[in-house]
């Protein structure tokens, strides 16, 4: 039997893990999979909603770290896990994306001589001054086995080093949930709870601290959606990063203000999928909402300057606006002119990834 711990931390990684604890299970008699949540994220709305939303079992183990700074939180998921992992002896440990619980489990698994796989490995902004980079290139560096999923993350790799057996091609597992929820999602009731059923509407998500902890930044895109949403409502479901920092920098009032702009609470997977499924335009700093919105053929403005998901951009709909207000607004109206929608193909973005990951491990 091999046993297999699946970490979770943050909202992102509860959809890339549903499907491969998922597969691990349609092989009863091979593998016995675990779920350990470091407890990175911890409101209903960041965490709860995912497991009854993506059918993930329940966590065996909860470390309950929490919020903290880097180095504390990033600490507090290597104490607590390390135990775990000493009592449970996995056969190998399952990383996911790039949050500090992702770092911190695998540094865990490769100081006790434990098989650690990093899944959606290869991925590169080339901004080290994202914390999420500085996760990705160590987690990398010592993973023993790096499921990519797209070539542009192997070549990254390689260009690093790491010898081209570590790397597996399989494809993007949050593509996966995306496909065995789509149809789930669509009788979820959000638009009309947000009176937009049958309306034209955009969507917006910040949280990357770049945007939301510096405040002229953020600033600049308030004046980008003040004017953009005289042509198109937008929702905003507000992440407790921003909303944190939009109250401290003395700016609620002023978002506010902003005209057709609703602020409503984090959602569920199945909620946010509907709607943004639905929606005209889509703007985020996320990385995922990039590749969903590709994969759906929905505009998507990425308000950063750089991307590491750069297949959204080549074979999707996504677009690079960085943070210049005029550039943001004409970006977002050239999109509503837009009437067709092309979802992408990208290679081995097909449902299928979890299985190729789990043939791996055997
Ligand atoms: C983390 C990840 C980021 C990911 C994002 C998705 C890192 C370095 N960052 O960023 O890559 O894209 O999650 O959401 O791992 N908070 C709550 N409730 C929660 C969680 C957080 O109120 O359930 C608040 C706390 O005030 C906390 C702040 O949000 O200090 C930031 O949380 P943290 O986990 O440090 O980072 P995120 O910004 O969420």
């Amino acid at each position: 039997m091999i046993k297999v711990i699946n970490v979770v931390g943050a909202r992102p990684n509860f959809m890339k893990v549903a499907p491969i604890v998922a597969e691990l299970k349609r092989h009863p008699n091979e593998f016995l999979p675990l779920v350990v949540h470091t407890g990175q994220h911890y409101d209903a709305a960041m965490s709860d909603t995912f497991f009854t939303d993506l059918d993930l079992p329940q966590p065996d183990v909860h470390l309950g770290v929490g919020s903290a700074s880097h180095a504390a939180q990033t600490a507090a998921v290597m104490e607590r896990f390390e135990p775990v992992v000493i009592q449970e002896k996995p056969d190998w440990v399952l990383v996911v994306g790039d949050v500090n619980s992702t770092f911190a489990a695998a540094l865990v698994c490769v100081k006790l001589g434990v098989k650690v796989a990093h899944v959606e490995a290869g991925l590169r902004s080339r901004d080290r001054t994202m914390p999420e980079e500085i996760n990705r290139v160590l987690t990398d560096q010592i993973a023993d086995v790096l499921f990519t999923p797209s070539a542009d993350a192997d070549e990254n790799l390689l260009a690093e080093g790491i010898p081209r057996e570590r790397i597996r091609l399989v494809g993007n597992v949050m593509i996966d949930s995306l496909y065995q929820h789509l149809e789930r999602a669509q009788q979820s009731s959000i638009k009309e709870r947000l009176g937009l059923a049958g309306a034209r509407y955009g969507v917006l998500t910040l949280h990357r601290p770049s945007n939301v902890d510096d405040r002229k930044t953020l600033g600049r895109i308030l004046s980008a959606l003040e004017t953009i949403s005289n042509e198109l409502p937008i929702v905003f479901p507000v992440h407790p990063r921003a909303a944190k920092t939009i109250a401290e920098h003395g700016l609620l009032e002023r978002v506010k203000r902003i005209p057709n702009l609703q602020l409503i609470e984090p959602l569920g997977y199945l909620d946010f999928m509907s709607l943004y499924s639905g929606a005209q335009l889509v703007l985020t700093d996320s990385g995922g909402i990039q590749e969903e919105t590709s994969v759906l053929g929905i505009p998507c403005l990425t308000l950063r300057e750089n991307t590491e998901r750069p297949t959204t951009v080549t074979m999707g709909t996504n677009k690079i606006v960085g943070t210049d207000p005029e550039k943001i607004v004409r970006e977002a109206l050239a999109a509503l002119q837009l009437s067709v929608r092309t979802p992408a193909a990208i290679p081995l973005w097909d449902g299928h990834t979890a299985e190729r990951i789990v043939a791996a491990l055997s």
